[in-house]
């Protein structure tokens, strides 16, 4: 008989929260004790915002020496990884502060991984496509300050990018690439367009909504080893904590944000929801809507998104999980529907007189009229998709047995195709 998981862990990285956090960037990086720093940037962050340069003035004023690596590619690939390794081995640094979104944080963990622990590439990577070996031990020291308000990339040890030769996007995950400090500070919001700020501000309610109605911890098997329990561990009383304040701070807060660049209350607020998001999902794992999110993106190369037009075409990460939320959520609220309706409440809905047969639409009409509010696409047909493509689409979300295996309900391909069709049109 199958034993069942009866311990959850918490993992869990420092992190430093506030206005002015940026600014303490040296002392932390000597505390440390990194003297030769790699900052990682993307180019677009490094020409238009204050944020790259403000950190390298901190950490040269500490006494670090630095190097900037501002060649980041938005949406990462294996490529891109691995081009960001060969310039941080070239430069026998002894860390990297990263200053950016998902994209430049994740790339920083890969490169200290690949230039820590040599392998091929496909080693560390997440089934089917990599072989999933275990990080062999500690990084070197990585300092990870967000530049958007919604990955959580900076409290996780996941990073995500293009595995080019199959299409897909995947992830390297482990708890060893855990940043080790997160400076999170709220001015830089200032510097985020309205269309960044909604799609990144949207991925904090499917990592706190997924995070909060993944299958549960205790209904897994029991690992053979403590050190073989995976971060994607399921629901438990940690990360449901951190999920459903995050939930109700972006249900309060994520429009104002989007709305009104002036509103710092509510953009403060929304970083905060993140980094308690990120916090979260690290510790218990996201399920469908990543997992189709990540054929979405992988098949699409013609939408350009509001505030991303310095980008090659893409959908941005955000964008392409949550149009898929409201259909997902119908379909897995028959397993957990008290969990629906708590998300759909801490969203702001009025539950009061709701059936738990009607949590799963409860909880996508609040998702819905949030989005609508923030001026999102109406659904998958606005990328460019249709009927035509459900049957690609299934098919790239069927082969993320990491993420469809944290659902709290079990999914086939016919299912997710029909999902999928669910998220076509939303309004
Ligand atoms: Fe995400």
């Amino acid at each position: 008989m199958t034993e069942l998981e009866t311990v959850f862990a918490v993992h869990s990285n420092s992190v430093r929260f506030g206005p002015g956090a940026l600014a303490e960037a040296g002392d932390a990086a000597r505390d440390l004790g990194m003297r030769r720093v790699a900052l990682f940037t993307d180019s677009h962050l490094a020409n238009a915002t204050p944020w790259p340069d403000e950190v390298r003035a901190g950490l040269a004023k500490a006494g670090c020496e630095v190097a900037v690596y501002a060649d980041v590619r938005v949406e990462p690939t294996d490529a891109s990884f691995m081009a960001a390794t060969d310039f941080y081995k070239s430069g026998r640094f002894d860390g990297i502060v990263s200053v950016g979104g998902g994209s430049v944080m994740d790339t920083a963990k890969a490169a200290l991984l690949y230039a820590a622990y040599p392998a091929p590439f496909h080693d560390y990577v997440a089934a089917p496509y990599g072989r999933v070996l275990p990080v062999p031990g500690p990084l070197p020291p990585h300092i990870a300050c967000p530049t958007t308000s919604g990955t959580g990339a900076e409290c996780t040890g996941i990073a995500v990018f293009d595995f080019e030769a199959n299409a897909i996007k995947t992830v390297i995950a482990h708890k060893w690439l855990k940043p080790s400090l997160a400076l999170i500070d709220p001015r830089v919001a200032a510097t985020m367009t309205p269309g960044v700020l909604a799609s990144s501000g949207f991925d904090v309610f499917t990592h706190a909504i997924e995070s909060y109605t993944a299958k549960p911890y205790f209904e897994r098997e029991r690992p053979k080893t403590s050190a073989a329990r995976p971060m994607s561990q399921g629901a438990n009383p940690w990360s449901d904590l951190g999920s459903l304040e995050a939930i109700r701070l972006g249900g309060r807060y994520l429009v104002r944000a989007v709305k009104d660049r002036q509103d710092h209350e509510a953009r403060e607020g929304l970083m905060f929801a993140a980094t308690l998001a990120g916090i979260a999902f690290g510790n218990s794992g996201v399920h469908l809507p990543h997992a189709m999110s990540y054929a979405v993106a992988g098949l699409c190369h013609s939408y350009t998104a509001s505030g991303y037009e310095q980008n090659r075409p893409m959908v941005p990460h955000g964008i392409s999980v949550v149009l898929n939320a409201p259909s997902a959520f119908r379909f897995t609220a028959s397993a957990c529907p008290q969990r629906h309706l708590d998300c759909a409440a801490a969203l702001g809905a009025d539950i009061s007189g709701v059936k738990l047969e009607e949590a799963g639409e409860a909880l996508a009409d609040a998702l819905t009229k949030l989005m609508r509010q923030a001026d999102l696409p109406n659904g998958l047909a606005a990328l460019g998709y249709g009927e035509k493509d459900l049957d690609a689409l299934a098919k790239g979300a069927a082969t993320q047995p990491r993420l469809l295996n944290n659902s709290p309900r079990p999914v086939t391909e016919a299912e997710l195709r029909e999902i999928f069709k669910g998220a076509l049109r939303l309004w």
